[in-house]
């Protein structure tokens, strides 16, 4: 965390910065993977996860400048390995001319000249950068960001956005199948099996609170305190999200009061407000739940301290900013000497 004061920012265009991060944290992507060993961390590309019964058992960074090269498992040299986050940084390090995506926008793509420089080129109305075939594809999608762009090549995952369906990860990309008729993928063996591991699952939450997508629930619609009633404004729609109670990021979809909730999962880096029935910057919501999931922050603001507190994720411990700046601001992670004016401060 740095220590000098915050730059001048509208609250709107902060929270949009912090909402547009997108991908997967690594803690997703182990539970996502029935295999043992390394994933990257979508947050910096010299650094490591490490995967085992689908949790997230260990992390680490490379040695010296060598970059982490997500698809084999290894660090290696940064000429010839490309930073999947940050396109300058290839350039930079690149010794012979290439294209590379732009983390940050799809819409473009980085030429790296091979001395250390980059130049943009742009892919037009529609257009994305597929970095696969090194060509502009239609969009809207990006082709890069897959649950595969930081893991194993030659491995299956579950789908995360489609329970019981598998992708197959291919040099950073994922093709999608499906087990067959009658059969589900299992996230646990890696197998597809008859028994449905996506609808049959209880309310009890049984593995310690985690949830997985497709999960279902037979009472969380009807519980009128859960932000149901609350969230009406989905004009001439029936249907409602609403909090799972446990996580800051889940949440379900109920399509009536009497129906059985369907858990779903925010986009990494947001969290859910059942107020709005919307995924929203952390900042914009004050969660009650732990506020360090599905985001791959450091430390993360403490509630009720008007922004003077805040948690190290890793640990679960508290500290607060120095008495000169005492306000820590989550959005740029830096303490500073004026409260910022997000919702959780208040
Ligand atoms: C993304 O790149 C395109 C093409 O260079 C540019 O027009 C657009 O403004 C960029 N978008 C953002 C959010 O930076």
């Amino acid at each position: 965390m740095k220590g000098f004061d915050t730059r001048i920012c509208a609250l709107v265009a902060c929270l949009l910065l912090a909402s547009q991060a997108s991908g997967y944290t690594m803690e997703q992507m182990c539970a996502q993977w029935s295999g043992t060993g390394y994933v990257g961390n979508p947050t910096n590309c010299r650094a490591w996860g490490y995967c085992q019964g689908q949790k997230l058992v260990g992390w680490g960074t490379c040695p010296d400048d060598y970059i982490f090269n997500s698809q084999k498992g290894i660090c290696d040299y940064p000429y010839r390995t490309v930073c999947a986050t940050s396109a300058v940084q290839t350039c930079t390090a690149a010794t012979s001319p290439m294209y590379v995506a732009d983390p940050s926008n799809c819409t473009q793509y980085g030429y790296c000249d091979g001395k250390g420089s980059i130049s943009y080129g742009d892919c037009g109305v529609g257009g994305v950068y597929s970095a696969s075939s090194r060509s502009c594809v239609w969009g809207p999608a990006c082709p890069q960001s897959t649950i595969c762009q930081f893991m194993l090549s030659d491995i299956y995952v579950g789908d995360p956005d489609n329970c019981g369906s598998w992708l197959s990860c291919n040099n950073g990309y994922g093709t999608p199948g499906t087990c067959g008729s009658g059969l589900t993928y299992n996230l646990v063996t890696g197998n597809c099996q008859k028994t449905n591991t996506c609808n049959g699952n209880t309310d009890s939450g049984s593995s310690n609170g985690q949830f997985t997508v497709g999960d279902t629930s037979s009472t969380i619609c009807k519980d009128k305190t859960n932000g149901y009633e609350a969230a009406p404004a989905l004009t001439g729609k029936s249907y409602r999200f609403v909090s799972d109670l446990t996580t800051c990021y889940g949440f379900y979809y109920c399509e009536s009061a009497t129906a059985v909730g369907v858990w779903n999962q925010c986009p990494t880096g947001t969290h859910f407000d059942p107020t709005i029935g919307k995924c929203v910057s952390p900042a914009a919501y004050a969660c009650p739940y732990n506020r360090c999931g599905n985001v791959n922050s450091v430390f993360m603001t403490r509630l009720g301290t008007s922004c003077e507190g805040y948690t190290v994720c890793a640990s679960g411990g508290i500290g607060s900013c120095p008495t000169k700046n005492p306000y820590y601001d989550e959005v740029y992670d830096i303490c500073t000497a004026t409260a910022p004016g997000f919702a959780i401060c208040s």
